[in-house]
């Protein structure tokens, strides 16, 4: 079973960090009691043909305790990030909340299901260096009730990595840079003995790097970030997997990769991977690439729908083989338009900047609407509803419904089939939102402190109430 939650939020609105980080928690696989709860309530429900699947654990989401970063793990903007020198992993947790009374209102008010991605490039090199710098002062920065607490327990089991790299060099070891792990890497990828175990082996290490905006910018520096993008028309699909996943890893949110990689003809590689006959494992990635590539980049989009990539979409989308990602393709669109609506919103408002400006009319030379509509989407979208046994993708879907609503009204009225899915979630969905009220009252008089928790409005709640506004606009 497949809990609900987190990649569902992937990408959300660098404002409502602390909502995302909150609500997966509530609802994702940290916690295990909350999980066992669950599982009584989705007893019915089929596994997901997401599940296991790497990419929806892509984005790290971070608490307010460290936790160790796994590979494969993107880092929203203003987490802290550090290396544990005794365990050798990477550690983040969220910056420390500013104690204002408004932030907790807040992320209770609208709809979690709203929620969408309006920032520019979720995590700035900024943000990282920021987080190294402090890392390597060897202090934290802390609430002023915890800071005393904190630095303490950081000095008792961290040392300065001034002091390391003494203790290192006299040991005659020393610590490797990312950017030389990363040149021993593509040199090891690039070597002419090279099989392709190795060269699997190198690319998933780079994957790993490339996360760290800094990085990926480094990676391109030496050509490194050229030669794994000409892997994407290898003749080895497990190279041309791998290579869409650290290319992948890389754009993420790092607009001067995504610019290189444009130019450097990414983006045709990419639909080609998309349109021909693969492996899945390869489309998939090659998916996973292609949203990295348009996300906030206007430009991209643009070109993108030049060479026809809604319809290689689509076809995914439809084709019984790749079916499964179908998901993931409506929730690149999903995010694309609330890309666009936001930015030109955004730019509506009164006092908007040039920048504002600027961004919204990049926008408007987009023509997703259109491409969208024209092509079918609506139909595409609305039958996939029915189709989701799992609560994560249901969610997913009927997020975009209602982006797509708008632009779709008239197709959607007159879809009966539509109506009746609707229909059949909400009252799916009241028996489970009555239920996680009963509980939810149950754990509050069990746990009086925890009042915040009390008041929030459950996961199938929130569900609930989506499906129920769904209904009303189409009435
Ligand atoms: C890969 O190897 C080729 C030929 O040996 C060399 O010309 C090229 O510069 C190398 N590329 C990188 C990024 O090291
Ligand atoms: C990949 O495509 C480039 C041009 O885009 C071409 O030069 C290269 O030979 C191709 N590689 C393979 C293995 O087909």
């Amino acid at each position: 079973m497949t809990p609900p939650g987190p990649a569902a939020l992937r990408l959300t609105l660098a404002l409502c960090l602390l909502t995302v980080a909150r609500s997966h928690a509530d609802h994702g696989p940290g916690l295990p009691e909350e999980e066992e709860e669950r599982g009584d309530d989705t007893a019915t429900v089929t596994t997901g043909e997401d599940e296991g699947d790497p990419e929806d654990l892509e984005v790290f989401y971070p608490t307010r305790q460290w936790q160790p970063l796994l590979p494969g793990r993107a880092v929203p903007a203003g987490s802290h990030v550090r290396l544990n020198l005794q365990t050798g992993e990477r550690e983040a947790k969220l910056q420390d909340e500013e104690p204002g009374p408004h932030r907790p209102k807040e992320r209770r008010q609208g709809p979690r299901l709203g929620k969408m991605d309006l920032g520019p490039g979720a995590y700035t090199s900024q943000d990282l260096k920021h987080a190294l710098a402090r890392f390597k002062e060897g202090l934290e920065l802390g609430t002023p009730k915890d800071d005393q607490a904190r630095r303490a327990e950081v000095r008792r089991r961290f040392r300065p990595i001034e002091e390391l790299k003494r203790e290192f060099e006299a040991l005659n070891l020393h610590l490797e840079t990312d950017l030389q792990i990363m040149v021993r890497l593509i040199d090891k990828f690039n070597s002419s003995g090279a099989t392709l175990g190795d060269k699997v082996a190198a690319l998933k290490d780079l994957e790993y790097y490339v996360h760290q905006v800094d990085n990926a910018r480094d990676l391109l520096t030496f050509g490194g970030l050229q030669l794994v993008m000409g892997e994407l028309n290898s003749t080895e699909p497990v190279l041309k997997e791998h290579a869409a996943f650290v290319l992948g890893a890389a754009l993420s949110s790092n607009p001067k990769v995504q610019v290189e990689a444009i130019e450097g003809g990414a983006l045709q590689k990419l639909l080609l991977l998309l349109a021909t006959e693969q492996p899945l494992a390869v489309k998939k990635k090659a998916l996973f690439a292609l949203s990295s590539l348009l996300r906030h980049f206007p430009h991209a989009q643009l070109r993108f729908l030049k060479l026809g990539g809604l319809q290689a979409l689509r076809n995914l989308a439809r084709d019984e083989a790749t079916r499964v990602l179908a998901v993931r393709v409506v929730t690149l669109l999903h995010d694309l338009l609330a890309e666009k609506l936001s930015a030109e919103e955004e730019a509506s408002a009164s006092e908007v900047g040039a920048e504002a400006r600027e961004k919204a009319a990049q926008y408007a030379r987009v023509p997703l609407v259109a491409g969208l509509v024209e092509q079918g989407w609506c139909a595409v979208v609305a039958g996939l509803l029915g189709r989701q046994p799992d609560h994560d993708p249901r969610e997913k879907v009927l997020r975009a419904l209602g982006l797509l609503l708008d632009f779709c009204r008239d197709a959607y009225r007159h879809d009966s089939g539509l109506g009746a899915t609707l229909a059949r979630l909400r009252d799916e969905y009241s028996r489970l939102a009555a239920r996680e009220r009963r509980r939810d009252r149950r754990d509050g008089d069990r746990e009086v402190e925890e009042e915040e928790e009390e008041e929030e409005a459950g996961y199938f709640q929130e569900m609930l109430s989506t499906i129920r506004l769904l209904l009303r606009r189409l009435d």
